[in-house]
């Protein structure tokens, strides 16, 4: 069959369509980009605001008109919004064939089997009050270990996953629901992963999980924390840069940190979402940190890891949030310097606790009001980060030519294209070199900057090929 996959949502989900396409095409199917030509649409789906649900169900209303009108399709809704909907899903939208939780992914090609001899499937996982089944989670993990350390986005990346689930319940978080409890993944497995891949040419590995840094695992008379999980996956030989993406501010301890500064491939970034500056928001978000606790976790990391840079989310319009809470999150903003933040209109989620205690009360007038004052913020302070970077030489691992290389002025020299990579602290860098440096580390000197962007020349080589990587404790 000809598949078309479209992602919505989080790395999690860009890692589980990832897998998923290994496991089709080891069955036998062909993944293709044109959704026309498909003989099976997946939409591996999000719930974490309303208007990721309503897409999908945009297209769920168009590709049930082309069944109407007689087109064979198999549509298959997998992941996050899969789960919370279930079979409601089907019975709302009859041009659905398939449901499939998150945690059943693995049961795909048997799915699409059954739905192509004309059966409706559905898979979910257990609700978080029924019992795990131990042999789905076995298979879950086979399919992350023998995932194809070749095939991605980006040649020389990959995410590995290092938890499922959430115990946090945030108040106003559908994920806990949707991705079950939290369960950390065994760090040989997780090493074994790392490994294969870095063979396969990854230098750059991001470990995931929705709050990466309460990871723990125990075994065998053994217990392996998070700061114990980079020491060990850091060690894989061949690995340039080791990242980890999403933090959460409670379970930060100073041996995080720590690592961070004495592990030379772990790079000095630190994705740890604030939500809202206001003691008073953020108690009735569930967060269990105060603003102060927040405020200290960014001196620790200020003083322990150096240079380390600072991403953020806040959530606009929380049920109750005043003027006065909306300053304390600019005012936080400013504080921390992010080098840049997410921010989003607060979406009631049914089934959270917050959508069931509290009135959705700021007009959305206001939301969008205060988003667009934090995006301001965002963007003055992200200047300020990134102007701070002029006249350095960073080092970029480049990704390819730049998706926006059409609109730039084009490149002076014959056979160089616009290129786009990172830094170690996940700046976005922009220069001109030949398209073979995709997959490469080159030093690049920055010479200008805006809120999100470092724009620069050079893309040389270091000299020697590959320095040695206590050389890269500079703070880009
Ligand atoms: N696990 C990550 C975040 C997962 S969701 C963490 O804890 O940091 C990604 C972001 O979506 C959250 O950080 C939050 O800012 C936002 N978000 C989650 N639920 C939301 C909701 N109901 N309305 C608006 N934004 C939400
Ligand atoms: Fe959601 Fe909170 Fe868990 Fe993050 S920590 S996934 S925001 S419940
Ligand atoms: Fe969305 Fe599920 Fe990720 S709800 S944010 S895709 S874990």
């Amino acid at each position: 069959m000809k598949v078309f996959i479209e992602t919505m949502g989080c790395q999690m989900n860009r890692l589980d369509s990832e897998l998923l396409v290994g496991s089709l095409r080891a069955a036998g199917h062909e993944i293709v980009q044109d959704q026309w030509s498909a003989d099976a649409v997946i939409y591996n789906t999000c719930s974490v605001r309303r208007h990721a649900e309503q897409k999908v169900l945009s297209r769920l209303g168009a590709d049930g008109q082309r069944k109407a009108s007689g087109r064979k399709l198999i549509v298959a809704v997998v992941g996050c919004m899969a789960q919370r909907m279930g079979e409601s899903l089907r019975q709302q939208y009859p041009a659905v064939d398939i449901v499939c939780g998150p945690g059943r992914l693995y049961r795909l090609p048997e799915l699409l089997a059954d739905a192509a001899a004309g059966g409706t499937r559905v898979a979910l996982d257990p609700a978080r009050n029924e019992p795990p089944d131990p042999a789905a989670e076995a298979r879950m993990d086979e399919l992350d270990l023998g995932r194809d350390p070749a095939s991605g986005a980006v040649p020389s990346q990959a995410f590995v996953r290092v938890m499922r689930g959430c115990d946090f319940f945030c108040s106003y978080c559908v994920v806990p629901f949707v991705r079950g409890p939290e369960r950390s993944r065994s760090p040989d497995h997780i090493a074994q992963e790392v490994r294969r891949l870095v063979e396969a040419g990854r230098t750059e590995i991001t470990l995931l999980g929705q709050t990466v840094n309460s990871y723990n695992w125990s075994g065998g008379g053994r217990r392996v924390r998070f700061s114990d999980l980079l020491e060990r996956t850091r060690a894989v030989a061949g690995l340039r840069r080791l990242r980890f993406v999403t933090s959460h501010p409670i379970d930060f301890g100073d041996d995080v940190l720590q690592a961070m500064r004495d592990l030379p491939n772990v790079c000095p970034y630190i994705h740890v979402p604030a939500q809202s500056g206001s003691d008073a928001v953020l108690k009735r978000m569930n967060r269990r940190y105060t603003r102060a606790r927040y405020d200290d976790l960014i001196d620790r990391a200020r003083a322990i890891v150096p240079g380390v840079v600072l991403a953020g989310d806040f959530i606009v319009g929380f049920p109750g949030e005043t003027e006065q809470d909306h300053a304390a999150s600019a005012e936080l903003i400013r504080r921390c310097g992010y080098k840049n933040s997410f921010v989003f209109k607060y979406s009631p989620r049914p089934g959270t606790a917050a959508a069931e205690r509290f009135k959705d009360d700021v007009p959305m007038e206001v939301k969008k009001r205060r988003n667009n004052e934090l995006l301001a913020v965002q963007a003055e302070v992200g200047l300020a980060h990134h102007r701070r970077y002029v006249g350095r030489t960073v080092e970029v691992l480049v990704e390819g030519p730049s998706p926006r290389a059409g609109k730039q002025p084009r490149p002076a020299r014959e056979g160089e294209v616009q290129l786009v990579g990172r830094t170690r602290g996940d700046h976005i860098v922009v220069f001109d070199g030949p398209p073979g440096l995709a997959g490469r580390y080159v030093d690049v000197r920055i010479t200008d900057a805006t809120s999100l962007t470092l724009m620069g020349e050079g893309g040389d080589e270091p000299e020697g090929g590959t320095r040695p990587d206590t050389q890269h404790r500079d703070s880009s």
